[in-house]
C-alpha cells in the first residue's frame, strides 16, 4: 500500500529553522525516519515537499484520482489555504494532518486550522514522531 507524505512551506529547511520548536533533524533525516517506520508497517511512501501552494494542490488531485491515503503537514498554509482545504476534501482515502510542533500552543495565528475540518485526524506536538503516529494512525484507518 502506498502512502502520499505532503510537506508544505519551509518545512524542507528544518537543519536552519529554530530547534527548539522543530527539533534537530534536518529534511533528509526526516525523510529517512519516515520511509524506514513506514517500511516496517509494510507501507510505500511518497515524500514530498513544496513551498508552491499551486504544486501541493497539483498533488491533492493526483492523490484522489488515484485513491491514495495521504499524510500532509500544510506548514503555514495549515492556517489560511482554502484552496489546500478545498482540494483535500475531494480525496477518497483517508487524510491525516500532522505538525511537528503544537500549533495550539503557540501564536494566535496558528490556532486556527483550515485543514482539520477535512481530516480523518490530527497529530501535532511530537517532532518527528508526529508523522510516525500518523502512520501507525493510517494503519488502523486502512484495516477498517
Ligand atoms: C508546522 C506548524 C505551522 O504553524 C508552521 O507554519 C510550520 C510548521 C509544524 O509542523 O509544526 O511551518 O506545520
Amino acid at each position: 500500500m502506498k502512502i502520499l507524505i505532503i510537506n508544505g512551506p519551509n518545512l524542507s529547511r528544518l537543519d536552519i529553522r529554530d530547534s527548539s520548536i522543530y527539533g534537530d533533524l534536518s529534511y533528509k533525516e526526516l525523510v529517512n525516519l519516515i520511509t524506514s517506520h513506514a517500511s516496517t508497517l509494510g507501507f510505500t511512501v511518497d515524500v514530498r515537499q513544496s513551498d508552491d501552494e499551486a504544486q501541493i494542490i497539483k498533488w491533492l488531485h493526483e492523490a484522489s484520482d488515484s485513491n491514495l491515503p495521504v499524510i500532509i503537514n500544510p506548514a503555514a498554509f495549515t492556517h489560511y489555504s482554502y484552496a489546500i482545504r478545498d482540494a483535500a476534501e475531494m480525496l477518497k482515502a483517508p487524510l491525516i494532518e500532522v505538525h511537528l510542533s503544537n500549533p495550539l500552543s503557540r501564536e494566535e495565528f496558528r490556532h486556527t486550522s483550515v485543514i482539520s475540518g477535512v481530516a480523518s485526524g490530527t497529530i501535532a506536538g511530537f517532532g518527528p514522531n508526529s508523522y510516525l503516529l500518523a502512520l501507525d494512525a493510517m494503519r488502523t484507518l486502512l484495516q477498517k
